[in-house]
């Protein structure tokens, strides 16, 4: 690996852990205004401090993310399609390789729906975008999108998935947490963040999913709803955080997470 892209990759990646906390907030670009994150600078603006790195499209950061920020940037360069269209798995690039360097970015991500109808298309815009990557030392998250059919999420499919992406060349290959989720990272010889889904019914849920997927040897988590659809967002990303990079386990991670809360309770209190 290249100066470039090492430093690059220890952007998102910290090398004093060897983990990731990736805070996600592309979910506009195929849903539109996603609920909490309707206006996007209200929601990132009080996470971003926490978060190692942010996920997002162009346009919501060059719209709503102070330019002074220490935390890293790793753009999704795929899209094209929307949640009322026909097909979910339809994307293309959106964005040039000449643009994510302007925006002095750490990472490219782009979605590859294995399985579908457009895997060939989306693997080879993956391919394409490796090759743009290698050129100018910008690492490549390979994103193991499912759609809308979430009952893939196995890890027959997504070993599958994640190691066709290593292949191809990706750099590191977000997917999701599964049982034996091992066997995803064993066979897998680039680093796996995880995505969160949906809103999990409790807190305990998302930090033992995180806690889980960090000891069968995911690098971190690249999360999103869990933690801005929570009624105590800062709480959930140091939650988490505490448990990425702090080694917490998932009581010691919630007991964090009440503490915080309770302050937070106390501050809108004294502000009404
Ligand atoms: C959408 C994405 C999201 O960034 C990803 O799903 C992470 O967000 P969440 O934790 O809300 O699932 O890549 O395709």
């Amino acid at each position: 690996m290249d100066w470039g892209m090492k430093n690059r990759m220890a952007k998102i990646i910290r090398p004093d852990t060897g983990r990731a906390l990736m805070l996600a907030v592309d979910h506009g670009y195929f849903l539109g205004p996603t609920t909490r994150l309707e206006v996007p600078r209200k929601t990132i603006e009080p996470l971003l401090p926490y978060a190692d790195s942010i996920m997002l499209t162009r346009g919501v950061l060059r719209t709503s993310v102070d330019p002074s920020t220490a935390t890293s940037v790793v753009l999704r360069v795929s899209g094209g399609v929307s949640i009322i269209g026909p097909s979910l798995s339809n994307e293309g690039i959106t964005t040039s390789i000449k643009d994510a360097i302007r925006l002095n970015v750490a990472g490219v991500g782009l979605s590859v729906f294995i399985g579908t109808e457009h895997e060939r298309q989306t693997l080879l815009s993956l391919a394409e975008l490796v090759n743009q990557g290698e050129e100018y030392g910008i690492p490549v998250m390979a994103i193991t999108a499912v759609g809308r059919e979430l009952e893939k999420r196995d890890a027959r499919f997504l070993s599958l998935c994640c190691r066709i992406c290593a292949e191809i060349g990706a750099h590191m290959v977000k997917t999701y947490y599964c049982e034996d989720f091992e066997k995803v990272t064993e066979s897998c010889p680039v680093p796996i963040v995880i995505a969160g889904g949906p809103k999990l019914a409790t807190e305990l849920d998302v930090l033992e999913m995180a806690y889980n997927a960090i000891q069968r040897g995911a690098v971190g988590v690249d999360m999103g709803r869990n933690i801005w659809q929570s009624d105590y967002p800062v709480a959930m990303i140091r939650a988490i955080r505490a448990i990425v990079h702090e080694g917490y386990t998932p009581k010691e991670a919630l007991d964090l997470f009440m503490t915080l809360k309770e302050e937070e309770v106390k501050k809108r209190a004294a502000v009404n």
